[in-house]
């Protein structure tokens, strides 16, 4: 859940390392620190509470080295502080060690190894350079140290731990969480992803789980689980690092937002061939057709891009889906069908909470398809296909673009099963849909400051709001809710229109905002009816209707589109909504608090 990088063999290593952590607050922003060394030079430790420009800061000129280690936090083990703040130092002074991930056992080690030992933070990480120290005074090398702390420590972790007796020299372990090492001329970085040193270099070795390396600046080690070194072929990321930044846009997830319409028309041009064909692989296409039933396992905002990719396969295929959370799923498995096919839904690639039920469904030997934003994420890496979102980084914490990108996706992959299954009698023309829907989200994005004035009359002064709606249109519902909420911290609630009446009614006082989409005519009247008994009690309603069942006193009219698809378009106001609530609350809408945009601790 936090960044971790590191650099050896560059005389900015300072500037390298802040860029670094900068464009990887997206993981955490609560503390920061750098540790900068050099062999002619001293060692410098700077750590911060507070966002990287506030570690930038406080970094002075004198700050220099070839070497040096950083990272940026999201709280596992006590409060965001400085001390609590990374690099951990051990109690000499000699060890400085950065972590990403958790460490089960650090109070058993801790108690075992280290009862003498003073400790200056709250951290699990402290017990891992402490160790180190505790090995080398029991006179082993600094290479055993590493190796047997690395040996000893339970849980997830992404390692990088620099010597100041031997700044010449990066020790670097990985387990579970991500880590990549950068291969530069007569300098290497490491980091937990690529877009940390884009500006650097393209070239990235992987580090697998279990894995541990030595950096220098001219050579890169990769020892395996036993210590027997490993060869490892470097890939190549495409990203330009010019992608990674918002350009003339205030925030990331306004940007990401704008650029949904080109990211469907992609999505369109990359999986849909002429004449309803499609590129997916075939085998893909074939293992989903024998499967019985298709598992959507997910979190957070991929859980409800699930939720309505169900009702798509289901209506499309005819192929029974289930949507489980990734976190509830791995530790309390219902009974399985017989010829399960498993779909990961990760904008990251690196959620722990589906990466902890891939590697069981991967033991059980059950089809594992991964659908991602991040190419060679672990999510991918482990499954046994990768279908691509193509949606360019996603920055901001709230995930916009992704959930769009997602249920096209899905979308497209049923129509490819529906074909191959001849069970599609939808009569759906995905392609005209989804361009309909392309331009529908692009006139919403520039009539946005009509949703602006809509936040500011309904959202600007509540403590708490509700969205209402039926079938896709509650799928929808449960995203808008989360959006809201976890960026403008207004407590909000997606619920089912007809579901109100059955206590959480209650809650409607005089004033409460109720936010009602409307797209299914099956059930219009009903929730029409819903909104009247929320009025009745005060509240104050506004609705998200496609112009079909539209009636004067709505307020947002989307373009008639075919139903199932309709949490595609209903989600983007509902994005605008929460974007401008917070914007008028002043908070900031790309890093909310208490959140990371890649969770990677369980
Ligand atoms: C969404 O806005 C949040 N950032 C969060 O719920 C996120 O969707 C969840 O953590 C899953 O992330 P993933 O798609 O990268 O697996």
């Amino acid at each position: 859940m936090c960044g971790i990088v590191g650099v050896i063999g560059r005389d900015d290593t300072t500037e390298v390392l802040l860029n670094g952590l900068e464009k990887l607050e997206y993981r955490g922003y609560d503390s920061a620190g750098i540790y900068v060394d050099s062999k002619s030079g001293d060692g410098h430790l700077v750590k911060e509470k507070g966002k990287i420009a506030e570690l930038r800061a406080a970094v002075g000129p004198d700050v220099k080295g070839t070497v040096g280690i950083g990272h940026t936090r999201w709280a596992t083990h006590g409060i965001p502080s400085n001390n609590n703040a990374h690099p951990q130092v051990s109690a000499n002074g000699r060890f400085y060690l950065v972590h990403n991930g958790v460490l089960e056992n650090y109070e058993e080690l801790n108690s075992k190894y280290l009862s003498d030992v003073t400790f200056k933070s709250e951290t699990d990480t402290e017990v891992a350079v402490q160790l180190i120290e505790y090995f080398v005074n029991s006179g082993k090398s600094v290479l055993d140290a590493f190796r047997q702390m690395v040996d000893l420590v339970v849980g997830s972790f992404a390692f990088l731990m620099v010597d100041r007796n031997d700044p010449e020299r990066l020790y670097v372990a990985k387990n579970k969480s991500p880590l990549l090492i950068g291969l530069g001329q007569g300098f290497n970085v490491v980091c937990s992803d690529s877009l940390a040193m884009l500006s650097l270099t393209h070239e990235f070795d992987e580090l697998h789980d279990g894995e541990t390396a030595i950096v220098t600046k001219d050579q890169v080690e990769i020892f395996n689980r036993e210590y027997q070194a490993v060869e490892r072929n470097p890939y190549h990321v495409e990203l330009d690092e010019n992608e990674t930044g918002k350009g003339t846009y205030p925030f990331f997830m306004l940007k990401e937002i704008d650029e949904q319409p080109a990211v469907l028309r992609r999505l369109v041009d990359q999986y849909m061939g002429e004449r309803d064909q499609f590129k997916f692989d075939p085998r893909l296409i074939e293992q989903m057709a024998q499967a019985d039933q298709i598992y959507i396992v997910a979190a957070g905002t991929s859980y409800h891009a699930g939720l309505a990719a169900k009702t798509i396969v289901e209506k499309i295929a005819k192929v029974p889906v289930a949507v489980e959370l990734a976190s509830e799923f791995g530790y309390h498995l219902p009974i399985l069908t017989k010829h399960p096919f498993f779909v990961f839904l990760s904008q990251s690639g690196e959620t722990a909470d589906s990466r902890q039920v891939l590697v069981k469904m991967k033991k059980m030997g059950y089809p594992i398809l991964t659908i991602t934003n991040v190419d060679r994420s672990t999510l991918s890496r482990e499954a046994d296909f990768t279908v691509l979102l193509h949606a360019g980084p996603e920055i901001a914490v709230a995930s916009t673009k992704a959930y769009t990108a997602q249920v096209t996706v899905m979308s497209i992959l049923a129509k490819a099963l529906g074909q191959k299954l001849k069970t599609d009698d939808s009569k759906i023309d995905l392609r005209h849909q989804l361009g309909i829907i392309a331009n529908a989200i692009q006139t919403i994005v520039d009539n946005k400051e009509e949703i602006e004035k809509y936040a500011s009359d309904f959202l600007e002064k509540t403590t708490n709001a509700f969205y209402i709606g039926r079938g896709q249109d509650y799928n929808a519902s449960l995203e808008a809710a989360l959006k809201l909420k976890e960026i403008s911290y207004i407590q909000a609630e997606g619920f089912a229109a007809g579901e109100l009446k059955h206590g959480t009614i209650s809650l409607i006082i005089e004033g409460t905002p109720v936010i009602a989409i409307i797209t299914d005519e099956v059930t219009a009247g009903l929730t029409r009816g819903n909104i009247k008994e929320v009025e009745a009690r005060g509240a104050n309603t506004l609705r998200i209707v496609s112009e079909d069942l539209a009636e004067s006193k709505d307020q947002i009219i989307m373009p008639k589109i075919d139903q199932v698809l309709a949490p595609i378009l209903t989600v983007v106001p509902a994005q605008l909504l929460a974007y401008y609530a917070t914007i008028q609350r002043g908070y900031n809408v790309d890093q909310p608090r208490n959140l990371a945009k890649s969770v990677t601790v369980e």
